[in-house]
């Protein structure tokens, strides 16, 4: 483990040939520290090597604000990594296992892309899918509003040598690229989140979300989706819903769940909409995408051990090979019956999807 006094420099992208003006769509100069736009005449600081789009954004995160900020101080002078596995704080060792899993983004070897391919990761965190993609590709973006987060993946990119994988501080409604000139965009556990703490339809939000993305895609280049599975057997069984952590909201009609999350005391009701495999197909083709290819992430999208495709048997040659055999008991009986009904495959927890532009 390395430890270092002072602050790894950072080299400062040139964001200018980099970003465009997210209500105009040309490109930006850098005058002074600042991104600005001869149009409009709009203009956003570079603070640190980092573009802020946006000023404030709520925080978010596998631990507590204050260990975040804590991890952050130590990483300032040493290591990022000593910073989450030598951590007194079990929240911050907890956490550092999702961060440090780089596997977590190996979906991306589906993708049939060369090495210097141009890639977006949207509501990046601490970075994990934007490390892993830096790896293999030369140009990553990787766009956070919460600056907690931003501060980590700066200085984790840093002292992992990867000057190429870029951090700015934005959200999904305003990205500040030039239509068409993404090879890859990367949404993991994120298009679930659009709707919090922001006025509207969910699902018209989450649309919208998915129509900015679109956008920013070239022709014939790829989008990649993580998220959960609206029909997971789990919340049939009473599991609370990963994001607002009351149970039966995926699973019930909209209306209902809204109504039921006011009551258990969430004023917001409802917001973190799921889809089932079908759901989000429709959902994709609906802004454009297409040879949509959805893949049953085994056993999470944030810890894959296996992609397995939706369609054909291999779901079945998966469960029979590396799930068979076993105790026969009433649920293993009952499991067994649904996969030969077919259904047990549309009820797993969760979706790795690859669509095209
Ligand atoms: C579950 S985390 C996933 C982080 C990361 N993609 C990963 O897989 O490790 C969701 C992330 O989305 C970000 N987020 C929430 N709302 C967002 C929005 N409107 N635009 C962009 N990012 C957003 C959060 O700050 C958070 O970092
Ligand atoms: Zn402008």
């Amino acid at each position: 483990m390395t430890s270092r006094n002072a602050e790894t420099p950072v080299m400062a992208p040139d964001w200018a040939d980099a970003c465009a003006c997210p209500s105009c769509g040309v490109p930006l100069d850098s005058v002074d520290g600042k991104l600005h736009c001869a149009k409009c005449r709009g203009s956003w600081p570079v603070i640190d090597g980092v573009p802020h789009f946006v000023e404030s954004f709520p925080y978010w995160g596998e631990m507590p604000a204050e260990q975040m900020q804590g991890v952050n101080r130590r990483a300032a002078t040493g290591s990022w990594r000593a910073a989450l596995l030598e951590s007194e704080d079990p929240q911050v060792r907890k956490a550092a296992g999702m961060i440090l899993n780089l596997d977590r983004a190996n979906w991306h070897w589906l993708a049939d892309l060369p090495p210097d391919s141009r890639v977006l990761d949207l509501g990046a965190g601490t970075g994990t899918n934007s490390h892993a993609l830096g790896m293999r590709f030369g140009d990553v973006t990787a766009v956070e509003p919460v600056m907690e987060r931003v501060d980590f993946m700066r200085r984790r990119f840093a002292q992992e040598g990867l000057p190429h994988v870029k951090v700015l501080r934005s959200s999904l409604w305003i990205l500040p690229f030039l239509k068409n000139s993404f090879d890859l965009v990367a949404m993991n556990g994120v298009l679930e989140w659009v709707a919090t703490g922001v006025p509207g339809d969910p699902a018209e939000l989450q649309k919208r979300a998915l129509e900015n993305v679109f956008k920013l895609v070239r022709p014939d280049g790829y989008f990649y989706l993580g998220i959960e599975n609206r029909y997971s057997l789990g919340y049939f069984a009473g599991y609370p819903d990963p994001h607002c952590g009351l149970p039966w909201v995926p699973i019930l009609p909209r209306a209902l769940a809204n109504w039921y999350a006011r009551r258990k005391g969430q004023p917001e009701g409802y917001r973190q909409y799921l889809y089932s495999s079908g759901g989000y197909r429709k959902l994709l083709e609906s802004v454009g995408f297409n040879r949509i290819e959805i893949y049953l992430a085994l056993p999470t999208y944030n810890d894959p051990r296996f992609l397995i495709p939706l369609e054909d048997n291999i779901f079945d040659y998966y469960r029979e090979t590396f799930n068979g055999g076993g105790k026969q008991s009433r649920k293993r009986i009952a499991l067994d019956l649904a996969r030969r009904m077919g259904l047990l495959k549309h009820c797993e927890y969760s979706f790795a999807i690859l669509a095209r532009k």
